[in-house]
């Protein structure tokens, strides 16, 4: 439909296949828009209705499955050039009138949330699912123009990469029947792995060991929290996308995360045009101009004690937070959208947190203190990436693991990447999903993934 729709070779016969949005007219003459899910554009069909029996007609109510041929002619419509004059019409599915449950235009995301299976039907959900394709696209032509290779990290794995204690167990043991030794801990040697498994929260440290041989790698996948965190930004499945960079120091994993996503909301501008103006026109009358914002200004960049300062600057003039701000406390989203969206007015990365509030792996800083870690805030969204340098020093990152409870017999493997030819390297994570929400302008994380995974919610 999206090569049909530009052809201008009038009087040729086309066949189209598609799902019926919309049919009106008059006794005379039917027009009804077939869409087929190329292109947020449907094709105009022209029904005769005299040359069609009324048992085919009958059936041809919105949600109907056809195959059209026909003739393709300039349309004398507005909005589209070419149209279609129909010859024949074949029902390929009907969808019962009585039962379809998208009749009308204007449902609510929250209603078609619960149609999770019929909603990529819906103009908002092509659109935003074709975005997500070409963002996918554009992550991978990204990385594979800079000479980066993807590097494909496991699922199922032995260790907790944040240290968060949020992984999904993965178990064949039979849960109506747990064997547990003396002390009453379950005894995993008869599980599939002989251990105790989990799905990822990240493959950044697979990742690493990637970059510590490759060079430069990415990994591209599905990554899985049981964080019970129900807001418009968390999911328990989201995808991730991790850089890893050997040689790389703060500066210059800082500069990669700002290129990146720029090239990514470029790459929108440039491949979705259709998409992004149908739902700046829906949702968001401010989506173009905002993303042509973040591509013309850099970034701001400063530590996370200055952030703090003006956080708490802001306070002490009248701003009121939810949650207190402190040197220590880790930021909450409302504290990272004030200085993003009223202090700074643009894209901030902040860096050098306190050691407490982030991982065991980063690069510890000479004041004991703090880590150079950095976070990506970005309007409307809040966090969108998480990165730092990391620390390559075996002995400060063992004791750093053990000083926060990281099992390090669980991670000898990743240890030795430090007793074997360690080396400075950084990299960052980019939460995919919060990627599409600031390029499409959606509101909710739920509405950018098709089967969105959810505290209490896994249907489809
Ligand atoms: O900041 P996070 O936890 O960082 C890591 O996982 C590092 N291992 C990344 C690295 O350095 N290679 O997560 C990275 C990003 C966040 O900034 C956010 O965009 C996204 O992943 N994210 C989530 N997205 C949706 N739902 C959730 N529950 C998310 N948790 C993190
Ligand atoms: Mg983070």
């Amino acid at each position: 439909m999206v090569d049909l729709l530009k052809r201008t070779d009038f009087g040729a016969s086309v066949n189209v296949k598609g799902w019926v949005r919309t049919r009106r007219g008059n006794k005379q003459v039917n027009f009804i828009a077939l869409n087929d899910g190329s292109t947020i554009k449907s094709v105009q069909v022209v029904v005769d209705l005299a040359q069609f029996s009324e048992d085919v007609l009958k059936l041809v109510t919105t949600g109907a499955c056809l195959s059209v041929n026909g003739l393709l002619v300039e349309s004398p419509g507005q909005g589209q050039q070419a149209e279609i004059h129909a010859k024949e019409i074949e029902i390929l599915g009907a969808a019962d009138p009585a039962t379809y449950p998208l009749q009308k235009k204007g449902h609510t995301l929250e209603y078609l949330r619960e149609i999770a299976h019929l909603r990529p039907r819906t103009n908002t959900f092509g659109a935003v699912f074709r975005i997500r394709h070409h963002m996918s696209m554009a992550i991978h032509t990204f990385f594979h123009e800079r000479g980066f290779f993807y590097f494909h990290t496991p699922i199922i794995t032995a260790s907790d990469c944040e240290g968060a204690g949020q992984m999904f167990q993965v178990t064949t043991l039979n849960l109506y029947d747990l064997k547990k030794d003396d002390q009453g801990s379950i005894d995993y040697s008869n599980d599939f792995y002989g251990r105790q498994a989990s799905l990822t929260v990240s493959g950044q440290l697979e990742g690493e060991l990637g970059a510590m041989a490759l060079g430069s790698i990415y990994t591209f996948g599905p990554t899985f929290r049981a964080e019970n965190s129900n807001t418009p930004r968390h999911l328990s499945e989201f995808w991730m996308i991790e850089p890893e960079v050997a040689f790389n120091e703060i500066e210059e994993n800082m500069q990669l995360a700002e290129d990146f996503i720029k090239y990514c909301v470029q790459w929108a501008l440039d491949h979705c045009k259709d998409d992004l103006d149908f739902l700046a026109s829906m949702y968001d009358k401010e989506l173009i101009e905002r993303l042509n914002f973040v591509l013309a200004n850099d970034f701001v960049r400063l530590t996370y004690t200055e952030g703090v300062s003006i956080l708490e600057e802001a306070v002490k003039n009248g701003q009121s937070f939810e949650y207190p701000v402190f040197w220590g406390a880790d930021l909450a989203a409302e504290h990272e959208r004030y200085l993003v969206e009223k202090h700074f007015k643009r894209p901030v990365i902040l860096t050098d947190y306190p050691k407490e509030i982030k991982s065991f792996y980063m690069k510890q800083n000479d004041d004991g203190k703090t880590v150079r870690g950095m976070d990506v805030l970005f309007p409307k969204i809040g966090e969108i990436i998480g990165g730092s340098q990391r620390e390559e020093d075996l002995e400060k990152l063992t004791r750093r693991a053990e000083e926060m409870g990281v099992p390090t017999k669980d991670i000898w493997w990743y240890l030795e990447t430090r007793k074997f030819g360690t080396a400075p390297h950084s990299g960052f994570g980019l939460g995919f999903e919060r990627l599409i929400l600031f390029v499409t302008g959606m509101a909710n994380i739920r509405d950018v993934i098709p089967f969105p995974r959810t505290p209490r919610n896994a249907d489809f």
